[in-house]
């Protein structure tokens, strides 16, 4: 449920999917279905990959839709290949970057200092970093995931973080893509765990705390009215516009 007094958030990480015709299409089916009052209960978010940012822009042009990356670089420009700066991202109307997603730190070898730098450098830019973190399967079997998701916690949020620069995303690995979901009580769990350990470090601050790993359709309204989950970080199901709708649906009700 979310937490009185935070609006809740709905993200959609799009990840490594999507041509100019497909994308441009799934932002318009997300718009149309935003449309009307209800919808800003919630606020909506699509993450694509890079080459659909700017007609994803054109396409969510007017309406309540906010458009994020889903990762960017920790310096402002120079000399790196491939890679792409928050400033970039804020250009093109992003008001969102994804970091430390796990498929970033297992792929891209990120460790916490890295993400760290990288929601740093988002913050100088303008936008909002959400901040990933989670325990694979042995850490979880190891009984090691509170320690695990305090660490990356800890290593991951910039000193001087706020609620308007920073969300909190808790995604375990082995939820990812998978189907399976941790239960409603170990959900609660770390969030509440997250929750305790961001107002010991910022007193005060009203961070948003999303959950994700295998969010769709059917478990949603299940999983957004655990207390201290602020809304979700979708990847497969945010890849259908309907079953994005009905989650965003879920966090409205489970905010109201
Ligand atoms: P799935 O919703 O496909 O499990 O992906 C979750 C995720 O990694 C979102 O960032």
């Amino acid at each position: 449920m979310t937490t009185p007094g935070i609006r809740p958030l709905v993200a959609g990480n799009w990840k490594m999917n999507g041509q100019r015709a497909d994308g441009a299409a799934l932002a318009r089916a997300v718009v149309e279905r935003a449309r009307g009052a209800a919808a800003h209960a919630c606020e909506l978010l699509v993450c694509p990959p890079a080459t659909l940012i700017a007609p994803v822009a054109d396409a969510l042009a007017g309406s309540a839709v906010a458009l994020g990356g889903q990762d960017c670089h920790a310096a402002e420009k120079g000399a790196h290949t491939g890679d792409i700066a928050a400033p970039m991202l804020k250009d093109l109307g992003c008001r969102y970057v994804i970091v430390g997603h796990s498929e970033r730190r297992t792929n891209h070898g990120e460790a916490d200092a890295a993400v760290r730098a990288k929601a740093m450098a988002a913050r100088a830019a303008g936008l909002v970093a959400i901040v990933c973190v989670g325990e694979t399967l042995a850490e979880r079997d190891a009984g090691r995931t509170i320690e695990v998701v305090g660490r990356q916690l800890a290593g991951s949020v910039p000193d001087g973080a706020t609620a308007s620069d920073c969300v909190v995303a808790y995604e375990p690995v082995w939820a990812i893509g998978t189907g399976r979901t941790p239960t409603s009580e170990e959900i609660a769990e770390v969030h509440a765990r997250l929750r305790a350990l961001l107002a010991e470090r910022f007193p005060g601050g009203r961070f948003r705390l999303l959950y994700g790993g295998s969010v769709n359709a059917k478990n949603a309204a299940t999983i957004l009215p655990i207390a201290n989950v602020d809304g979700a970080l979708v990847g497969g199901a945010s890849l259908v516009a309907e079953d994005f709708w009905t989650i965003a649906q879920a966090a409205t009700r489970a905010a109201t």
